[in-house]
């Protein structure tokens, strides 16, 4: 097994998590998101190994595997299939330009908790292999194919959004990303006197994979029967909140109201973008409890931790907004605290909880940062 203590790496690549301010199931609805790259990350290091197989070490699991690069095919351990994915779709791009190397792969990003780290490592890996071998990916290209990734190995049917931003993460500014033509606009993410806090309820619901496929179909569903009536929509997102009232009473309430928190979210995040711009701060605020009384009633991907963290804020006065954050049934909420506050806040929110929930919560402060990097060139340990 490889061993990360003596690894002597030719390329080294630190590969952010993501945080998502508002816009959530909105990327595979063609609609605008607002994520920001951070200050965790996984840090994946690479050599040429002048063999036929790339072995790929996990420090955090402590675990290994091998690959024959001719058999590029699905493991039933869950992280090699984000690895395997990658080589796989950069395979059928660029035929025959990944060859041998070894990785060792070292993270800070706390799982399931809704900040990516199965972006990270998909664009890491990428990102790493593309450099060690001189492949020429485009930005773009890493970014499609790390989520394709997801799809075909991993199974989970994302959109686009965590990849954008860990690639194109730019330090101390959101993406307001429109997922349909990947145009996007860098706002300066200046929240000021107040920080944003994440709360991780560590908590990860096993409904979440299987649950978020099944959102994307009924999104489908609900924009199938609308075409039927106006055609000329090709996105949930496009279409006027009028438009959508008008099947309340034709499409089945679940439908309905998925399709509904998806028009409602696109709009938001769009006003919750202009608020910042203007540093209205308390309408950002706004926003953001609003997003996450859609995502808990109509899109129904909230889970009682999460509403209780949110819950808990509202009687805070230091807080301007907070809610769920990523695919939902667990991870982390994201707040927006005063910052001569933030400790005040994690106590009182964390007794709460522990007293209601009997769970630990754990605090994460970010900064905003650089998306996906090489670090270091050359020979080193
Ligand atoms: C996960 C997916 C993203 C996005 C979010 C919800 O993080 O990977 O593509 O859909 O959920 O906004």
């Amino acid at each position: 097994m490889l061993d990360n203590k003596t690894f002597f790496s030719e390329v080294v690549i630190e590969s952010p998590g993501r945080i998502n301010l508002i816009g959530e199931h909105i990327d595979y609805n063609g609609g605008f998101v607002l994520p920001a790259a951070i200050d965790k990350k996984i840090t994946l290091s690479f050599r040429k190994n002048n063999s036929n197989t790339c072995e790929v070490l996990s420090s955090n699991f402590k675990s290994s595997f091998k690959v024959d690069l001719n058999n590029l095919v699905r493991s039933d351990v869950e992280w090699q299939n984000f690895v395997l994915g990658v080589l796989f779709h950069i395979n059928v791009l660029k035929p025959a330009s990944v060859k041998g190397f070894d990785c060792v792969i070292e993270s800070n990003l706390p799982l399931g908790s809704g900040i990516s780290s199965s972006a990270a490592l998909e664009c890491g890996i990428a990102e790493g292999v593309n450099e060690l071998f001189d492949i020429g990916l485009t930005a773009c290209e890493i970014i499609k194919l790390s989520r394709d990734a997801e799809h075909t190995f991993v199974g989970t049917k994302c959109g686009i959004m965590d990849q954008f931003a860990v690639v194109k993460g730019k330090k101390d500014h959101l993406i307001l990303l429109n997922c349909e033509t990947l145009d996007y606009e860098l706002i300066k993410a200046d929240f000021e006197p107040y920080v944003v806090v994440l709360l991780n309820s560590n908590v990860s619901h096993s409904l979440a994979s299987s649950e978020y496929n099944v959102r994307r179909d009924e999104c489908d569903t609900a924009l199938v029967a609308i075409k039927k009536k106006h055609p000329n929509y090709h996105f949930l997102t496009e279409i006027p909140i009028k438009i959508v009232e008008e099947f309340k009473n034709v499409l089945p309430v679940k439908i309905y109201n998925r399709a509904l928190y998806v028009t409602q979210e696109n709009k938001r995040t769009l006003k919750a973008a202009n608020c910042l711009k203007k540093k209205d701060l308390k309408g950002f605020g706004e926003c953001l409890y609003k997003s996450h009384h859609g995502l808990q009633h109509l899109y129904e991907v909230s889970c009682k931790e999460l509403d209780f963290l949110v819950a808990q804020t509202k009687a805070l006065d230091f807080v301007v907004g907070s809610r769920m954050m990523g695919g939902g049934f667990g991870g982390c909420t994201i707040n927006i605290v005063h910052k001569d506050k933030v400790g005040e806040f994690i106590e009182t929110v964390s007794a709460a909880y522990e007293e209601k929930h009997a769970i630990k919560l754990s605090s994460i402060i970010t900064t905003i940062s650089d998306g996906v990097k090489k670090i270091e060139y050359g020979v080193s340990n």
